[in-house]
């Protein structure tokens, strides 16, 4: 199985650890962690503050160097190579954004690339690239100081940075933990959009359970050192190893689901809905309403579609006191609506905090693509218990 070669071998996972341990002062702080990542995934690093974390990200890079065990990278001992070019195959999030406040942003972003020895002119081109990739404008930002960005910019910066030597391995240390909740909820749909399209092997460390169901294609769970459980959300939740993991992914509470599970990922309800569009007149707007097949819309409003995309809504009951003649155009009401890439976890809070039993949903350009209810979400729950049922058989 051990290859000696230097040539990448597909069948080595992108990282692997073998009972790797560390100790401070004769304590163990990390403890025979055994864990493979195949090359693409996102792992999230879970556990209460001390267990280990971030020891275990420093560990890979060799900011800290074990005192057991072997660190692989495709297949070879990082014990054999050099830290520094080591470090520069992997983009690295430090815990609390750490941008260098004495340079520019461009400079932030071009740190790994000149290290590698680019010309500075490609530096500069690779740095513009990596900004745009965190949707910030070079021309507007790239010479901007850290200390004038907001909170949420200067992660963006620091996310660039880690990406811009087009590294294999991201690893990524709380990297949204000192945002506010929105900032966060947006950066983490934008890290994903953009993992979608890089396929990077990440490690990505966290505390918040949420967050991690969010992100991760697998969850590592540790606690006092040590690894409690590696696992898929939905088996972490259906088959907890022991009551640490059962309590920390909230394992009793079937609603948990929802906190990873996308909206894209559900089956979104599309057929019988009153539908209208833009041109449309009231009175046709009437029949739509009445026509739909789901009670809970009939009579009551219709969503303006124009060009696939969603306008808003036009409500038929309060119709009497409006004039009955003009198209829909006039009367668009915004439609509660959520995208197909927030979980359901996002889109069922969004009912709750609007009081209504139903959203509309639309893709990444405003294209409508369904709805979702309240009673679809009931449905949800009962064919995952199923689903995982049959898995544990
Ligand atoms: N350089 C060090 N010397 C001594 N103890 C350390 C050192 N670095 C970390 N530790 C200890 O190791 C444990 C794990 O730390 P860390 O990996 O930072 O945890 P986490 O990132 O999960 O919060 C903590 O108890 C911490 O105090
Ligand atoms: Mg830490």
């Amino acid at each position: 199985m051990v290859s000696q070669g230097k040539a990448r071998d597909p069948g080595h996972p992108a990282i692997s650890l073998k009972g790797v341990t560390k100790s401070y002062g004769g304590k163990d702080v990390v403890r025979g962690v055994d864990i493979e990542i195949p090359r693409g995934e996102l792992l999230v690093l879970i556990g209460p503050s001390g267990c280990g974390k971030t020891t275990i990200l420093r560990m890979i890079n060799r900011l800290v160097e074990p005192s057991g065990g072997t660190i692989l990278i495709e297949g070879d001992d990082t014990a054999g190579m050099d830290p520094v070019a080591l470090r520069r195959r992997m983009g690295y999030v430090i815990q609390g954004i750490g941008l260098f406040p004495h340079m520019r942003v461009s400079a932030n972003v071009s740190v790994v690339p000149g290290l590698k020895g680019v010309a500075r002119e490609e530096a500069r081109i690779i740095a513009d690239r990596a900004l745009e990739m965190v949707g910030l404008s070079p021309g507007e930002f790239g010479g901007k100081w850290p200390r004038e960005l907001s909170g949420g910019q200067q992660q963006r910066v620091g996310v660039a940075r880690a990406l811009a030597g087009d590294p294999e391995i991201i690893l990524m240390d709380e990297p949204f933990g000192a945002l506010d909740p929105i900032s966060r909820i947006t950066l983490q749909d934008e890290l994903l959009d953009l993992q979608a399209k890089l396929e990077k092997t990440i490690v990505f460390v966290t505390h918040d359970i949420h967050e991690a169901m969010k992100m991760g294609n697998r969850i590592a769970i540790m606690k006092d050192g040590t690894l409690s459980q590696v696992g898929e959300p939905l088996q972490l939740l259906s088959s907890p190893a022991d009551d640490f993991v059962s309590d920390f992914v909230g394992a009793e509470n079937p609603l948990s689901m929802f906190s990873f599970m996308k909206v894209k990922d559900v089956s979104l309800r599309t057929d019988g809905l009153p539908l209208a569009g833009m041109d449309d007149d009231i009175e046709a707007a009437r029949r739509s309403a009445h026509a739909t097949s789901l009670w809970f819309f009939r009579d009551k409003f219709v969503y303006v579609i124009d060009d696939g995309r969603l306008q808003g809504s036009v409500s038929v009951e309060r119709t009497g006191k409006r004039r009955s003649s003009g198209s829909l155009r006039d009367m668009l009401e915004p439609a509660t609506t959520v995208r197909s890439s927030r979980t359901v976890q996002e889109a069922l809070g969004l009912m709750v905090s609007s009081g209504i039993a139903n959203v509309a949903v639309v893709d990444e350009d405003g294209k409508f693509l369904g709805i979702l209810s309240f009673g679809d979400m009931y449905d949800i729950v009962q064919q995952q218990k199923e689903k995982s049922e049959e898995n544990t058989l």
